[in-house]
């Protein structure tokens, strides 16, 4: 058993966290984590928000906010979203938090005293109308280098050109448009110059690092190491601990890093054992790992490494496993390509398991790679649900069906030795940081699996043999719960629901690696499996979200907005066999759908057929005495204002069957549960009451109309392009849809 430390960049409080964050720097980690924690070794992982610097002042500004506000609502966002997304940190946590800015006032002075930082008069621009030096990114400019316009003052987004203050053609301003000059201020260096040998021998004994990290860094030693800046002339930020230098704070990246030191102490202090820190960056043994994107490769291969020499007595990273970018049609993945990518957004419509099984299938790990929901759907559909998913599915509910218990075991030799190569390739790979080979190995045994029980044809079996069929099903059994653990570091959640069939009652986390090659609990009674992975659809073409609207806060009509509503036309109608209030209907909603409505208290079967109708087409399919409902029909029901009036919603104009009638809000593509239908507010007015609370009706709006309902925010439901659900005949204003 050892112990190993994660630090994993911290991610600026300026936005809402996206895919690309979590394929490049927060899910790898987590499942090294969870590797790590399988082989029974202790791990402490931390991260936080990054909440100084001007990338935070600049987003406070445009939301005209205070840098805190910007900083802590995000934060609490994006912690959030990290949970959501099932990423165990030992602490996450932020950098404007008292613990870390005594740890870099701290880790300051004592850099200062050692010797390893400099005064020195610095050239910056200086706006005179602003009365103010002007941090990097408030000025803009032409790039003198590409001509490219609207260029910040420290780098040319389209060149890559780096600037010293000065070097811009026409540099303005970004608060009042006035020309800045170029003034002395005196800032902090640190002396890095004194570290390029040092570091050079220390690139030199840690030759496992990935190819592109090693390159970068060496590019950057070779040109030789200038002593850096690392004040800055602004409020926000870690106050300069020296009498005299109010005004000024520390460089968000000298303070940023730190915050794997002050985390961590954080992290001890909070479990009660002040000094468990020390036995992460003080005993030598200890390996560190960092995870991040390749734009941060030199904070944490250079300037890090640099301070931590200069500081002394602390571990130095050990593996800096970086990632190059994910891309989304051949750009960079941020927020502003790609519709809603950022995480709340995502689990929204997708659980989070299969988000991660597919980051993990395309993570950047050597090159950039591409994502699209295109191939999203094919990977989730043809990987995961048709071998994982499958494979478990199959073995688990034919032996509930045929045993109803874990059978006895036969001779499992042939299965071990595939679990245990597959097993070598897995953690030989997960041990250098290989995930996505890693991923490959356990998907190939999934592979095999499934190959295994076809030919072992267990219902054959079943017929002539049952003890034979028996010790089959036990052998594919082991090779399940070899792939539930196997895949606990990619997909813990889902990994868990099959082990608990096999281990009831045992913790998967503690059981191990250790667990993979043990036999099965035999007598072990199986519940009746339900199916763990389920197919995504894929995603329709749709105009792309306003990339600018998060969905962090809770956002208007977030409920109704799960929904799936679509025109339908009954197509047939038939009494169900022994449920006297239920029809069994066909209706044609782009596609023919079988729906079981409990509506023959108020429609014949002849009202029922040719009827155009408006259905939720995204319910979860259920049995319904018998018979199976792929959906329901939406109905107005004023019964509990006194009414008794049952009235089938319907749309104002004739629309093609399967027409969207969700007023553009509605869900692009997972089912949701009856209880998700009913939290969704739909109510019918007539026109006088729609206008009077507030609905704002479109000319030749119907009477009367359905709206959409959001506390005190109204909509019409609509196909967005003038039709707007209504019903035949009024109904007590206020009535509710359901
Ligand atoms: N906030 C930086 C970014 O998003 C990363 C900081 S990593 C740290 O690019 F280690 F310095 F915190
Ligand atoms: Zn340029």
């Amino acid at each position: 058993m050892s112990r190993i430390f994660i630090g994993v960049a911290w991610p600026y409080a300026n936005g809402v966290i996206h895919l690309g964050h979590m394929a490049g720097s927060i899910l790898p980690p987590d499942i090294f984590s969870r590797y790590n924690r399988l082989l029974g070794n202790e791990v402490l992982m931390v991260s936080g928000s990054d909440q100084h610097g001007t990338p935070i002042t600049v987003t406070a500004e445009k939301e005209g906010a205070s840098p805190e506000q910007v900083a802590d609502r995000y934060h609490g966002i994006n912690k959030k979203a990290i949970e959501d997304m099932g990423i165990e940190f030992s602490l996450f946590t932020k950098t404007h938090t008292e613990n870390h800015i005594q740890t870099v006032q701290d880790f300051f002075l004592a850099l200062l005293e050692k010797g390893h930082l400099c005064k020195k008069d610095s050239m910056q621009y200086y706006c005179g109308s602003c009365a103010r030096f002007l941090p990097d990114r408030y000025v803009e400019g032409i790039c003198p280098v590409c001509g490219m316009e609207n260029v910040r003052g420290d780098q040319c987004d389209s060149c890559g050109e780096t600037f010293e203050a000065g070097d811009l053609i026409s540099p303005r301003c970004v608060h009042c448009d006035g020309v800045p000059e170029v003034k002395p201020t005196e800032h902090y260096f640190l002396k890095l110059s004194e570290f390029n040998d040092p570091l050079l021998s220390y690139l030199d004994t840690n030759r496992w690092w990935r190819s592109n990290v090693q390159t970068f860094t060496t590019n950057w030693l070779k040109d030789g190491l200038h002593d850096r800046a690392i004040t800055r002339d602004m409020e926000w930020g870690v106050p300069v601990p020296v009498e005299g230098w109010g005004g000024k704070v520390i460089y968000v990246w000298f303070d940023a890093v730190l915050g794997y030191l002050s985390a961590s102490k954080e992290y001890s202090s909070i479990t009660g054992d002040p000094d468990l820190w020390k036995r992460y960056w003080q005993d030598p043994d200890v390996k560190h790992y960092y995870f991040l994107g390749k734009d941060n490769i030199p904070f944490h291969s250079i300037i890090w490494p640099a301070m931590l020499m200069g500081y002394g007595g602390l571990n130095l990273p050990y593996d800096i496993p970086a990632n190059e970018y994910l891309m989304f049609r051949g750009g960079k993945l941020s927020k502003s390509r790609g519709g809603a990518i950022d995480i709340p957004s995502v689990l929204s419509v997708y659980d989070s398991d299969i988000v991660r099984y597919y980051l993990s299938a395309i993570m950047p790990d050597t090159h950039d790679s591409e994502f699209s929901w295109e191939d999203f759907a094919v990977k989730i559909n043809n990987e995961l649900v048709a071998d994982l998913g499958n494979y478990y599915h199959r073995c688990l509910s034919f032996t509930h069906k045929n045993f109803g218990s874990i059978p006895e075991a036969g001779d499992t030799s042939d299965v071990d030795s595939e679990i245990e190569k597959a097993f070598g390739e897995y953690s030989g790979y997960l041990g250098r940081c290989d995930f996505k080979k890693a991923l490959k190995s356990l998907m190939d045994l999934a592979h095999f699996g499934n190959r295994y029980f076809d030919q072992s044809k267990p219902w054959a079996l079943m017929k002539t043999d049952k003890k034979k069929c028996g010790e089959v099903l036990n052998s594919n059994l082991k090779l399940v719960k070899a792939l539930a653990v196997m895949s606990w570091p990619f997909m813990p959640k889902s990994s868990e629901r099959i082990w608990n069939y096999l281990e009831p009652g045992v913790s998967l986390e503690s059981s191990g690696y250790g667990s993979v090659l043990k036999p099965l609990k035999e007598g072990t009674v199986l519940e009746s499996p339900a199916p763990v992975y389920a197919k995504v659809e894929l995603p329709k073409p749709e105009k792309e979200k306003d990339p600018d609207v998060h969905r962090d806060e809770p956002q208007d009509f977030a409920k109704f907005g799960k929904l799936d509503i679509r025109v339908a036309e009954v197509t047939s109608a038939e009494d169900h066999p022994d449920a006297d209030k239920l029809f069994v209907l066909n209706v044609d909603a782009g596609e023919p759908r079988q729906i079981v409505a409990g509506l023959r208290a108020y429609y014949t079967k002849e009202q029922m057929v040719g009827r155009k109708v408006l259905m939720v087409f995204n319910l979860k399919p259920a049995k319904l005495r018998g018979f199976k409902s792929e959906g329901m029909l939406l109905a107005a029901d004023d019964e509990d204002l006194g009414g008794g009036k049952v009235l089938l919603l319907t749309p104002s104009s004739d629309l093609p069957n399967g027409t969207r009638m969700d007023s553009g809000l509605g869900s692009k593509g997972s089912r949701i549960e009856y209880k998700e239908f009913t939290e969704a507010v739909m109510k019918v007015h007539s026109r006088r009451s729609a206008s009077s609370i507030g609905a704002n009706l479109p000319e030749g709006s119907p009477d009367p109309v359905v709206l959409i309902v959001d506390g005190d925010k109204v909509l019409p439901l609509s196909d967005g392009k003038g039709s707007i659900a209504t019903l035949e005949s009024a109904i007590t204003d206020g009535a509710s849809v359901r």
